[in-house]
């Protein structure tokens, strides 16, 4: 079986997806946040959970293996907040709103699970890291999701015109 790079994207974006954003602090406690849904869970004991990061990313050495980092499952109605860290720009925390963690993570209000993590183990293969990370503390609510399809956001029949 032989494909372009562009068909294999193609294939693989039929996989439809809820969407994250991983958040955590820089050295010197400048916030970083990166829009992700390559995220799965991985072992229920001890808690992992797995997402990957393009080798490419400035962010890569923020998540090195101890540091700590923040995932939020997005809700229906934040596809702003995950267009806003699927972007390079370089201040993406500015004009947001947002609160901290117990551990001083950046977090953002109304989404539908938190998952406060330590990278426990990494693996550079191809051209993204698999991010292995062991999960201390989380919160969780029942909202509707956001989701990501055929590169496009989409959200559950039952959450157009749900304000919940
Ligand atoms: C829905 C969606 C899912 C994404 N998932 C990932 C992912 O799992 N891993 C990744 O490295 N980039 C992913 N991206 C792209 C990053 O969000 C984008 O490259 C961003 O610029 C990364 O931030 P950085 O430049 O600060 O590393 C995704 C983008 C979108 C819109």
């Amino acid at each position: 079986m032989s494909f372009e790079a562009r068909e294999f994207r193609d294939a693989l974006g039929r996989f439809a997806t809820g969407v994250a954003l991983v958040t955590a602090r820089a050295q010197d406690a400048r916030p970083i946040g990166i829009t992700i849904n390559s995220f799965s869970s991985v072992s229920l004991d001890p808690p992992l959970v797995l997402w990957s990061l393009a080798t490419t990313s400035p962010n890569l050495e923020h998540f090195a293996i101890g540091s700590e980092h923040l995932i939020h499952i997005l809700a229906h109605d934040q596809e702003a907040l995950a267009r806003r860290f699927a972007s390079r720009m370089e201040f993406k925390f500015e004009g947001l709103q947002h609160g901290e963690s117990s551990r001083g993570l950046p977090r953002f209000d109304d989404c539908l699970a938190y998952f406060e993590c330590r990278t426990h183990a990494w693996h550079t293969e191809g051209d993204h890291v698999i991010v292995i990370a062991r999960v201390h503390g989380l919160d969780h609510r029942p909202r509707d999701p956001l989701l990501f399809c055929g590169g496009r956001f989409a959200v559950l029949e039952s959450a157009s015109g749900n304000p919940g």
